[in-house]
């Protein structure tokens, strides 16, 4: 099963720090469609994980918690039972561990269904890695957001001081390339570009810029 409504997808995928979760939440608010931030169930189970001492290499623990996650997202908050744990989400070491069970079969395989469940209509912005690939083949637009690391890394540098969380500029740079190196080598659903998607880099380009580019593809999609 790909889809079950006839609502419309676009995806939005790319490596760390792109700028996809700001870019799809500003073009779901132009379209007034719903987003899913698939990034955020890979980095819930690791949280869950973490909390639990759930063994890291446990691929059958992990599917477990993966499909059990008591979670729901609201204006940009992600509650996991009850919680706001939209901060503690972003956390460095939540991000490398969601990163390491993003790379097991049986974990991706629980996430999926749970993913396409956000479709709705009118439309549905995906934001992830596999998004146009594997969980929305069908969408009728594909993005595919690139940027250089080092302007990657000053962006979650940004993001992470503005937060109140401490954080090293080339700690980040390192981080960020180990962790494409890992999302796009790994053997199932690794970060590619579907072969229809088109790519925009935004290494030159304000998020505003970004988003019109997007909106644009959008609009030519339908004439
Ligand atoms: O996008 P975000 O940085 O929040 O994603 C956290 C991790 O989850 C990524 O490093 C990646 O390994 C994984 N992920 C994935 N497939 C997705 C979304 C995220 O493998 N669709």
């Amino acid at each position: 099963m790909v889809s079950h409504t006839k609502a419309p997808v676009i995806t939005i995928d790319g490596p760390t720090a792109s700028g996809k979760g700001t870019v799809s939440s500003l073009v779901a608010k132009q379209l007034g469609w719903a987003v899913l931030d698939s990034g955020a169930l890979y980095r819930l189970t690791a949280l869950v994980a973490l909390r639990t001492g759930v063994d890291s290499t446990d691929q059958t623990a992990l599917a477990a918690l993966a499909r059990q996650l008591d979670v729901h997202f609201e204006n940009g908050v992600c509650w996991l039972e009850g919680e706001d744990v939209s901060d503690r989400l972003r956390h460095e070491q939540v991000g490398l561990l969601a990163s390491q069970i993003a790379a097991y079969e049986p974990v991706r395989t629980a996430l999926l269904a749970r993913q396409r469940d956000f479709l709705q209509a009118p439309g549905l912005i995906a934001d992830g890695r596999d998004m146009g690939t594997v969980v929305f083949p069908d969408a009728p637009l594909k993005i595919f957001l690139v940027a250089d690391a080092h302007s990657r890394a000053q962006r979650r540098y940004k993001q992470l001081i503005e937060k109140g969380i401490s954080a090293n500029l080339s700690d980040l740079i390192a981080d960020l390339q180990a962790r494409d190196l890992r999302d796009s080598t790994r053997a199932i659903a690794p970060l590619k570009p579907a072969d229809n998607a088109i790519t925009l880099d935004s290494s030159c380009l304000s998020i505003e810029e970004t988003v019109a580019q997007v909106l644009a593809h959008w609009a030519a999609t339908k004439n």
